[in-house]
């Protein structure tokens, strides 16, 4: 068989020759990319599609196991090698090494009891759990059995819970008595209870024991202890079809409710592992630790599968960074001798804050590459990362890349390709970017702008929004026939390096977090005295962006709690992660003759401009531009 490693680029050389072939001639490339998998039947067709439509097939006809991928094929040659690294949220409870062995075996356990409990192939999973390895064993036995996870951030409130089980229909909660997070303790299992009053759905809720706590079980719960000492360590994977559904993702969109990305098995594993291996480099030996958080894409791709796919040893971390103090990532790092740190923007500039000593007083010499994700990163951090963390000795790769694509699209690759700061750099092989102007025409030239669009498909890119095929077809693939539309605005240097400049829709990124305002702004609209609100995204100096709300008041003698009322009612129906920095109560909004909140003249309000708001002549309240400023 086919080793992927014969793939993987070594060199700036084997970079172009490798994408040079996988763009003249996709199909081939990929399936020599494919075959290096185990496949329980070989596909018919590498890959069909069609942008109008929009459809996309990759290895249609084959039939697989991604878990099975994921540790079944590790265990001839790597069984007692580290699977996961567990690093508690506390510094004095002891972390876990599960080997592959153990892994497989944990998986295969409660692989069973999913069937135990009549969770059948299709049916829908939502994970709502801590950072701990369940969670991961949990994703592993969904896709064992064919099951698709929906895994939900466990910072969510009970309402976004309640609203992502109910979109997908997911017949089962798995979930925890709480969780750990830096000093706190979250009570995990009174929110999922909450939810579930309003999920006739879910028939059964696992919850794993995780803080110790005396809670009762209601009917539909089952302790997860319980349950997997009854199972066998043996469940052999099923076969499932290359496009049926692995699992369901959430994201923001800028209008409506949240949309549930639809990945499919065959493409996203090819991809997951293809690109992990490509940005990262990973060898072995090696100890990757991807910080984000399994309610992510970036743990689904890049701490879970991607790395259990390579056969690597992956870190998972309960934690927070500034607990017990703002060294704990360092700490860390020294402590599993990390040879490859993947993190957010907003986590470096949060750590710049503070005094290099946390970052000095461990030893660092084991890391070899830096990896940076879900924002653009700013000089000024990238410069610490690399001088501060890295001692101007590590390549830092800064991964472009969303949800919906399922795998980074554009990154420099670890010592083989050029590393620019703030640059995302090249496409990853088998990817083809190109940069549109406004009518959707194809801009050749270079030192340009651009909307930013992909014009083939790749195997990860997301298969639909789960039950609204509509929706997928209008966000992605309608304002410019032909390619996929990220949503994103880039500029394009000499040397065909992409940098990426931010959405080009009414996606905030704060803190690395994607977060749509229309739902944000729905939240504050529930208020009794609030009108209409609009929100608009600012320049912050550490989550990269922060929220600025305009509200309209019916009474404005009352506002006393207003800031925290609202702060409250996001709180609840999205989660706190969607609280604005600021509340500016306004005696109205700009809007055009059409009724449409002009956005721009609000953000550079919020940017502090006080005058240059080009032309305001289309507005129906010109006026009220004048009233807002004064009030800032
Ligand atoms: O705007 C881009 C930004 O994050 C968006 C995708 O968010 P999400 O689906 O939550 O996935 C985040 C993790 C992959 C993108 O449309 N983004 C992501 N990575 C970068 C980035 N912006 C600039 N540079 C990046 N490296």
């Amino acid at each position: 068989m086919e080793k992927i490693d014969n793939y993987v680029p070594r060199s700036l050389e084997d970079y172009n020759r490798l994408y040079n072939e996988s763009i003249t001639n996709p199909e081939s490339f990929w399936e020599k990319i494919a075959s290096t998998f185990t496949w329980k039947k070989k596909w018919k067709n590498v890959l069909s599609f069609d942008f109008k439509k929009p459809e996309f097939k990759w290895f249609e006809g084959g039939k697989l196991n991604i878990s099975e991928n994921c540790l079944d094929r590790h265990l001839i040659d790597k069984p007692n090698q580290t699977a996961i690294l567990f690093e508690p949220n506390d510094p004095n409870e002891k972390h876990q090494e599960i080997s592959y062995k153990e892994l497989h075996q944990r998986v295969c356990r409660f692989s069973n009891v999913l069937k135990k409990n009549n969770i059948e192939k299709g049916d829908r999973v939502c994970l709502y759990m801590p950072m701990v390895p369940e969670l991961a064993i949990a994703v592993l036995a969904c896709s064992r059995i064919g099951a698709v996870h929906s895994v939900v951030f466990a910072g969510f409130s009970s309402t976004a819970l309640a609203a992502r089980i109910n979109d997908a229909d997911c017949k089962m909660l798995v979930t925890a008595d709480g969780s750990f997070r830096g000093s706190k303790t979250i009570d995990l299992k009174s929110i999922a209870d909450e939810a579930l009053a309003s999920c006739p759905s879910v028939e059964v809720s696992i919850v794993l024991k995780r803080i110790n706590s005396n809670i009762e079980l209601n009917d539909i719960d089952k302790w997860w202890h319980d349950e997997i000492s009854l199972a066998s360590n043996e469940c052999e994977a099923t076969g499932i079809d290359s496009e049926d559904p692995l699992f369901i993702l959430y994201t923001s969109g800028s209008t409506g409710k949240p949309k549930g990305m639809v990945h499919s098995c065959g493409g996203y594993m090819v991809y997951s592992e293809y690109s992990f291996k490509n940005v990262f480099q990973y060898n072995k030996g090696d100890v990757y630790w991807c910080t984000a958080d399994i309610g992510w894409i970036t743990g689904h791709s890049y701490i879970v599968y991607g790395p259990l796919l390579s056969g690597a040893t992956t870190v998972m971390f309960e934690g927070v960074p500034s607990f017990p103090d703002f060294g704990r990532f360092w700490e860390i790092c020294e402590k599993h001798s990390i040879t490859h740190f993947y993190t957010a923007p907003t986590a470096i500039r949060a750590l710049a804050k503070h005094p290099k000593s946390f970052v000095s007083k461990y030893d660092l010499n084991s890391l070899k590459v830096l990896g940076t994700v879900g924002e653009p990163i700013n000089e000024e951090a990238w410069n610490w990362y690399n001088e501060v963390v890295g001692k101007k000795s590590c390549p830092i790769v800064d991964t472009w890349w969303q949800t919906e694509t399922g795998g980074i699209m554009i990154s420099s690759i670890a010592g083989v390709t050029d590393q620019k700061p703030t640059f995302a750099t090249k496409p990853m092989i088998g990817i083809q970017p190109v940069l549109l102007d406004n009518d959707g025409q194809e801009i050749s030239d270079s030192n340009t702008n651009g909307i930013l669009a992909i014009k083939y498909p790749w195997p990860s890119i997301a298969r639909t929004i789960y039950g609204d095929r509509e929706r997928y077809k209008k966000v992605y693939f309608t304002a410019y026939p032909g390619y996929y539309f990220p949503g994103d605005g880039a500029f394009r240097d000499d040397d065909e390096n992409y940098r990426i400049t931010g959405r080009v829709d009414d996606v905030v990124i704060v803190s690395g977090h994607n977060l749509g305002t229309a739902p944000i702004e729905d939240a504050i609209n529930l208020h009794e005295n609030v009108v209409e609100s609009a929100l608009v995204g600012f320049p912050h100096d550490v989550k990269g962006n922060a929220l600025y709300a305009f509200v309209i008041l019916k009474d404005d003698s009352k506002t006393e709690n207003i800031n925290t009322e609202i702060n409250d009612l996001i709180s609840k129906t999205i989660g706190p992660i969607a609280k604005p920095d600021k509340v500016q109560i306004v005696p109205g909004l700009p809007k055009t003759r059409s009724g449409k909140i002009m956005r721009r003249i609000l953000r550079k309000i919020a940017c502090g401009e006080k005058n240059n708001f080009g032309d305001i002549s289309t507005l129906l309240n010109p006026e009220i531009v004048e009233l807002i400023v004064k009030g800032y």
